[in-house]
């Protein structure tokens, strides 16, 4: 199995350091591409959806031209939170002073009009972000005036998602945890080390700590060794045996199998319950250092039955446990130790070389000054 060169240390203000934590939510979710949506969560035109990103509240909306948008999600009247959840109307009116704007984010009404007074109309839309729609998911950048290349962003990566086909699955559930330090959160999701530990009593102890990491850019795909490609209803395929096969009968399921980290904070794990399906979890910043949201959503490939849908929705209770139950209580955990101001530094072992990745890009992209980051996303560090 690969392995990193050495044991790498972090020092642990990277997790607990208040101003450290501002620059992350400035330079790194505000200027790199961050997953807004999965396209089947809007996929007819006026379905809209919004949440909140590193401070930053964001509506996405697909329009009755098909095209998916994000905007920040406040009035141009007066900064009233325009939506508030998910729902599908070919008009949005501010809840306030009842300001009206069509599904490509133009104002197209403003009540009293002639009280009101003049103004440009055409100038007051909701405020854009450049958005990317590619692989069935939904990317934004929360900067207006970025030029960031998405697509140079995501690379060859962009491909092997493609290859999900997930613009065309089905929604099945979603729900929201908090946790500690999003970087906290997510490395737990870069880790099969501690899967055989923490998940002892519900993974199972003889599940494997051990991860392939392959990598394009800051994004990353991990893969278990062994016949069980992963601990839950992933039985059927493995990707390691395909390498006897011919390789035209290397089957895409088995390609895809393992996790797959979209940077900054996006993993990917398919799931065989009730049929062929993917958990995705985000996590995002939370309102303090100490503090984040995992949000999971379950897609599903085909449209489930009952039976097939009850089987999915108990995998995803099921996972949903695994991670309020046993993940996050750890996150919080980690924070308290923090907190006593007398943790140094963590350390990353040579087997896991994707936290330690996952750690040198973070670094790496706060030092590096907008003009430069199209140029950092097309390097291997
Ligand atoms: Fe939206 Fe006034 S704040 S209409």
């Amino acid at each position: 199995m690969p392995l990193a060169d050495e044991v790498a240390e972090v020092p642990a203000q990277v997790f607990c350091d208040a101003d450290r934590f501002e620059r992350e939510k400035q330079l790194i979710f505000r200027r790199v591409p961050v997953v807004v949506a999965a396209s089947c969560e809007i996929p007819r035109g006026g379905d809209h959806l919004s949440l909140d990103i590193a401070g930053v509240p964001v509506l996405v909306m697909r329009g009755r031209d098909g095209a998916a948008r994000a905007f920040l999600n406040a009035c141009s009247h007066r900064g009233a939170i325009l939506v508030n959840g998910e729902g599908s109307a070919s008009r949005l009116k501010c809840p306030y002073h009842g300001w009206v704007y069509d599904d490509t984010g133009a104002l197209v009404g403003v009540p009293c009009r002639q009280e009101f007074g003049e103004v440009d109309a055409s100038a007051l839309g909701l405020r854009p972000f450049p958005v990317r729609e590619r692989a069935g998911l939904v990317w934004a950048v929360l900067d207006p005036s970025s030029t960031l290349d998405i697509d140079g962003f995501l690379g060859d990566f962009g491909h092997m998602l493609e290859q999900f086909g997930l613009a065309s699955w089905h929604v099945l559930a979603k729900r929201s945890m908090v946790g500690a330090n999003w970087k906290l959160t997510f490395d737990a999701h870069l880790d099969f080390y501690h899967l055989p530990v923490l998940h002892r009593n519900t993974f199972g102890s003889d599940v494997s700590p051990h991860a392939f990491y392959y990598h394009w850019g800051p994004h990353q795909r991990l893969a278990r060794p062994g016949k069980r490609g992963g601990p839950v209803g992933q039985g059927h395929v493995d990707l390691f045996t395909q390498k006897d096969l011919p390789q035209d009968e290397w089957t895409v399921e088995a390609m895809l199998l393992g996790e797959w980290i979209v940077y900054p904070n996006v993993s990917i794990n398919s799931f065989y319950q009730g049929g062929r399906g993917v958990l995705i979890s985000q996590i995002f910043p939370g309102e303090t250092v100490g503090e984040s949201v995992t949000v999971q959503t379950y897609l599903l490939e085909h449209e489930p039955d009952d039976a097939d849908r009850a089987a999915a929705l108990a995998l995803f209770d099921f996972l949903g446990r695994v991670v309020a139950d046993e993940d996050l209580p750890m996150s919080f955990e980690q924070q308290r130790s923090l907190a006593s101001g007398m943790v140094e530094s963590y350390r990353y072992g040579r087997n896991e070389g994707g936290l330690q990745r996952f750690h040198q890009w973070t670094d790496q992209i706060l030092d590096t000054a907008d003009a430069s980051l199209n140029e950092l996303f097309q390097s291997d560090l």
